[in-house]
């Protein structure tokens, strides 16, 4: 089995926990961490390429609603924030590789109510290497996808650390040969990935995603490709799909920070178009690379 410190950069991995950098295997948080008894936190994962977070303005606005919709305080300024992101990439000694913030209430006796004077905000920074060679594999090969119940909650727009559902539909869609769950509602519509958003292109050549609302995640990936998109002038609807309409698109692909415009070839074991990767969606990620500053 693969352990954490087969992936470590140079000088060991480094973390980042309330104002401290620390060798991973020692970065720890209080037993009465509201995340950890209470699911009571946020996170954001960006792409780190060239040393250079990717999209980062856009995550940090993310991170901002995410914290305001549940009353959580900013742990610090961006400005400050942004210093500690690119001192973890310089002691990670990482050129390439995931950047994941978490944000909690904070550690505090256990209450389900938050205390009406919160404690400092939790903030925790980890860095890994990303496996690339394996991203190019799906880049280039596309990936299965599985179908799987969307039993989460009514609040999929704020990033929370509670996901329990999400990991068990992955677990579910690696169980059944895939590497991504596409979840679907109770009326048969697809909402998103377990960790991505979810994307077709139908018969007409129109790029489909889901609408914004409570029932997915605002993916920053998203947005910027939507944009992307729109200079490039690819037809886009934002709007709901039902599995029927993803089996009969023509290209299908998912989108996060851990990869941008991966082609879907498969859903349910059945073959989406004609079972590789599409020239829409590479032409897409072409569109989005350029303009999130990816070479
Ligand atoms: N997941 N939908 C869900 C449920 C997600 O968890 C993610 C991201 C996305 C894509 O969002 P973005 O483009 O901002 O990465 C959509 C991250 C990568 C994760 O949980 O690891």
């Amino acid at each position: 089995m693969k352990k954490w410190s087969d992936t470590r950069a140079p000088g060991g991995r480094i973390a980042y926990v309330n104002g401290r950098y620390l060798p991973h295997g020692q970065a720890m948080v209080h037993i009465e961490d509201r995340a950890l008894q209470l699911g009571d936190g946020i996170y954001e994962v960006t792409s780190v390429i060239g040393f250079a977070p990717i999209d980062e303005e856009a995550h940090l606005d993310r991170m901002e609603r995410s914290l305001r919709e549940l009353g959580i305080a900013m742990p610090m300024g961006r400005p400050a924030l942004k210093l500690v992101m690119r001192q973890m990439i310089a002691r990670n000694r990482l050129a390439d590789g995931l950047l994941y913030l978490q944000v909690t209430r904070g550690a505090v006796r256990r209450d389900h109510v938050p205390p009406k004077d919160p404690p400092r905000p939790t903030l925790i920074m980890t860095m890994r290497a990303q496996d690339m060679t394996a991203l190019a594999a799906r880049m280039d090969k596309g990936i299965a996808v599985s179908t799987q119940p969307d039993i989460r909650w009514g609040r999929c727009d704020i990033k929370t650390v509670q996901l329990l559902p999400n990991l068990l539909a992955k677990q579910a869609a690696k169980a059944a040969g895939a590497f991504e769950a596409w979840l679907v509602d109770r009326d048969g519509y697809v909402t998103e990935g377990a960790s991505t958003n979810a994307w077709i292109v139908d018969q007409d050549g129109t790029v489909v995603t889901r609408d914004l609302s409570n029932a997915i995640l605002p993916g920053v990936t998203r947005r910027i490709m939507l944009e992307a998109m729109a200079e490039g002038q690819v037809k886009v609807a934002e709007r709901k799909f039902t599995l029927t309409d993803a089996l009969n698109a023509r290209e299908a692909f998912i989108s996060s920070a851990t990869g941008a415009a991966v082609p879907v070839v498969s859903i349910d074991g059945k073959v989406i178009g004609n079972g590789a990767p599409g020239p829409l969606t590479q032409r897409i990620y072409a569109l989005y690379a350029a303009r999130a500053g990816i070479k």
